[in-house]
């Protein structure tokens, strides 16, 4: 693709072509992007390994990158991108943050794998229980998908019961019981359940409404459930915030209909307070699952819980889990890193700050350009619905103008703004990004909005 574009300025032979400045028209040139991704496209499915799924929809490949640092990507082609993807979450820190990277070079020295104990597996393991309200043992795994996984046949186990409750636009990873009704890839591509997930894998997974606590009541009363599994803020339908009283109400009625309340945290852990969103809710669930922010950029996940349930484990109890690269000391060493620099004084309120402030922007912009849009944030999380709002559940995303949508985004990536490529995914700030990153954004908005 070669779209025309008004706000890119080169700086000089070479260099990378900085983003929005107005007075400059350049075009903004993907052509070495686009050359990869067709090769790409004959040796991988769609071309893409990570989930950049839903680029097809905002019309056109994604990008490659090539690099990232801090708050900035940069494609093969040059062009330097302000980054509010952060690796889908994880960046939280801002991408290749020098103090991580720098222990990372000290753990590379000792090993890449050692498939055996190790003393850092113990720290982040203390950093996670001290830090998250609900988790007394945690088990690392390699990713957010495998600790759904886990914690689903933790539950089970534990319960002795097979049913689960989840919600409608909740992603909880691409297990086969979790691919009902499950938000952003799959709402995107506009999928009905995958093909190869057979029904059985299936009949377990109830399906309730987001933010209705009738639709979870009248489940658990006709089902005996093993647990409520719930995203404590969806980012899986595009940004959407729990009532406090939907939390505090699951919180009572699991407990009442004894089911277990899980809140699947790989997107909200130690992105929306260092305690996770069950610290900012004050609602503690039984079991808890992490991933993105705990690896700081390497693959983690983890699930969770109190003593009594996480001893169902093995290998201290019954219920069979592992991992040949869980633990990894790398991804322990980026995570220990990460979470330390998180837990020092005023970072959550930074991002609060800051991202407060590109929504407030964005949406002052976007409504003065007469479009209906609605959106939200709490702490670095953040998303925007091109509909009137408030957007309080999945059915309530579905009516926001995706076509709008796809025009705002390349518009936005032609300015040099990385969003994500669909209206069902959030946005992620990091402590990398400045004040003036984000009033360059909302002046690239006003911009667009003017064209859309
Ligand atoms: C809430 C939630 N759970 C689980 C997952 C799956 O994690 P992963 O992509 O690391 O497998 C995701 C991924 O986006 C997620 O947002």
């Amino acid at each position: 693709m070669q779209s025309v574009i008004v706000a890119l300025a080169l700086t000089g032979a070479g260099a990378l072509r900085t983003p929005m400045t107005m007075s400059t028209a350049v075009k903004h040139v993907t052509t070495k992007s686009d050359a990869i991704m067709k090769e790409a496209a004959t040796l991988m499915p769609g071309g893409v390994s990570s989930p950049v799924r839903a680029f097809k929809s905002v019309g056109g490949g994604p990008v490659v990158f090539e690099k990232v640092k801090g708050a900035y990507a940069y494609d093969v082609d040059g062009n330097q991108y302000v980054d509010y993807v952060g690796t889908w979450g994880p960046a939280i820190c801002g991408h290749a943050n020098d103090e991580v990277n720098e222990a990372l070079r000290a753990a590379l020295e000792k090993g890449t794998s050692f498939g055996a104990p190790s003393e850092n597996e113990n720290v982040l393991a203390k950093m996670v229980c001290d830090a998250v309200p609900s988790v007394e043992m945690v088990r690392f795994t390699n990713s957010g998908t495998e600790a759904c996984m886990g914690m689903l046949r933790l539950v089970r186990a534990y319960t002795g019961r097979e049913k689960i409750i989840k919600f409608e636009g909740c992603y909880h990873g691409h297990a086969d019981g979790f691919l009902v009704q499950a938000g952003s890839g799959v709402a995107t591509l506009g999928l009905p359940d995958s093909p190869g997930v057979p029904p059985g894998a299936t009949q377990g997974t109830l399906v309730a409404e987001y933010n209705n606590l009738e639709s979870v009541e009248a489940l658990l009363k006709e089902h005996e459930c093993a647990a409520v599994v719930l995203e404590p803020v969806v980012g899986n339908s595009g940004f959407i915030p729990p009532t406090q009283e939907f939390l505090e109400g699951l919180r009572a009625m699991t407990t009442k209909y004894g089911a277990l309340l899980v809140f699947d945290e790989v997107m909200t852990g130690f992105r929306i307070d260092y305690g996770c969103a069950q610290k900012h809710f004050g609602v503690t669930p039984d079991v808890t699952t992490m991933g993105k922010v705990i690896g700081g950029g390497l693959p983690v996940g983890a699930y969770g819980g109190r003593r009594d349930i996480m001893e169902q484990v093995a290998p201290a109890g019954p219920m069979y889990q592992a991992g040949t690269l869980s633990g990894n000391p790398l991804a322990m060493t980026a995570g220990i890193k990460t979470l330390e620099i998180l837990s020092r004084p005023g970072q959550y309120e930074k991002l609060t700050k800051l991202t407060e402030r590109l929504v407030e922007g964005i949406l002052r912009e976007g409504k003065a350009a007469g479009h209906a849009i609605s959106g939200g944030s709490i702490s670095g999380m953040f998303g925007f619905f091109f509909c009137e709002g408030p957007v309080t559940c999945f059915r309530e995303a579905t009516a926001s103008d995706t076509d709008k949508f796809a025009r705002w985004h390349r518009g936005m990536l032609e300015r040099g703004v990385y969003l994500a490529p669909s209206q069902y995914e959030a946005g992620f700030m990091s402590l990398a990004h400045t004040e003036a990153d984000v009033d360059k954004t909302i002046a690239a908005a006003k911009e667009v909005f003017a064209t859309i």
